[in-house]
């Protein structure tokens, strides 16, 4: 069933609905099973995260999305969010959506990474419709993350990055979903060893962006289904110094060059492009490292399926200290572990479906 639910925002969401919930307990209830995935979508995210309806009623919201914007009462599941925090009005008197969440579901558009106001907060907004097979909304999934990169440039910034990433999307759909989650999981890694706001931005950026550098790889290389041949291998480590060159061209990126262009290097020396060692490679190329082999395990790959989150996390354990920095892994295995215990399952299910 869930195979069958489509996401008009790119797969991302529709990956995370494939990866939390059970095949086959809930099939030919396709509302219920994205009031499930909507449930799970909130429970597991790193930031806060929303969940409504196609009618705009509350499926869920996360603690941090309580926190984020201070709600004081629990939202109660089935009531409208227009009633509940925007005194049941959807436009002001200018005719403009008091929210993107909402205009998203009503206009069909959704928000890739726009800059908004929401309750007097400025975000970056990502919103997913879910669509059933039949193309009928089932729903809305939203993610926000407050950035305060520096200074006026911030929204120009967000706009690039965008722009930038919906390039990435147009040529590779699974780079751009890959990308999303590397930034997700990155930014929740960074608030976790306690940088700074603004270092986490640029964590997250870092991680939004750091494969932009594929668009210049022939496209029968990137979507190839077989093997790589050496010549095509060749071509493809490039990326992270394709990556740098690009974003190089915007001042405004400066400062997540050396992190971009070393995200592939090995703790132990091995990696690429320049074999950097230890902390001699950036904290933030580090922070990759890790999240970006997490979910490269955790997703299907045109060649073969997605590893269970258990086997991803023994994998990411069993190469700490060599392909990755150690006390990174720690942290993002106890972060992983903390999500799932907070939606009462056990931390790594052993026969589970869930991937
Ligand atoms: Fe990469």
């Amino acid at each position: 069933m869930c195979e069958k639910l489509r996401d008009k925002n790119g797969p991302l969401l529709k990956k995370e609905i494939k990866r939390f919930v059970s095949n086959g307990r809930v099939c030919n209830l396709q509302e219920e099973v994205f009031a499930l995935s909507g449930k799970m979508f909130c429970s597991l995210s790193f930031v806060p995260a929303l969940a409504l309806d196609h009618e705009g009623r509350i499926i869920a919201a996360n603690e941090q999305f309580n926190n984020f914007f201070s709600i004081q009462n629990e939202l109660t599941v089935g009531s409208y969010l227009k009633d509940v925090l925007y005194d049941s009005q959807i436009r002001n008197n200018q005719g403009e959506f008091l929210c993107p969440v909402l205009e998203s579901l009503f206009t069909g558009a959704c928000c890739n990474m726009e800059n908004r106001v929401v309750l007097g907060k400025n975000v970056a907004v990502f919103t997913s419709l879910i669509l059933d097979c039949s193309g009928r909304p089932l729903g809305i999934l939203a993610s926000y993350y407050e950035l305060q990169l520096n200074d006026t440039g911030a929204s120009g910034l967000l706009r690039l990055a965008a722009c930038m990433r919906e390039k990435v999307g147009n040529r590779d759909t699974y780079t751009l979903s890959h990308s999303e989650l590397v930034g997700r999981y990155a930014f929740a890694i960074a608030s976790r060893l306690g940088l700074k706001k603004l270092e986490q931005d640029m964590v997250f950026l870092t991680g939004l962006l750091h494969d932009v550098g594929k668009i210049l790889i022939p496209e029968r290389i990137i979507s190839k289904k077989g093997p790589l041949t050496r010549g095509e291998y060749v071509i493809v480590l490039k990326h992270p110094l394709y990556s740098r060159d690009i974003l190089a061209e915007h001042k405004h990126f400066h400062d997540i060059l050396p992190a971009v262009t070393h995200h592939h290097e090995r703790y132990d020396g091995n990696g690429y492009p320049d074999g950097l060692r230890g902390e001699n490679i950036p904290l933030y190329s580090r922070i990759l490292a890790v999240v970006d082999a997490f979910e490269a395990m955790t997703a299907d790959r045109p060649y073969r399926k997605a590893n269970c989150i258990a086997l991803a996390c023994t994998e990411l354990k069993d190469n700490a200290g060599t392909h990755f920095d150690p006390e990174i892994v720690e942290v993002f295995i106890e972060l992983v572990s903390e999500q799932f215990s907070c939606y009462g399952r056990p931390c790594f299910p052993s026969e589970s479906k869930i991937y």
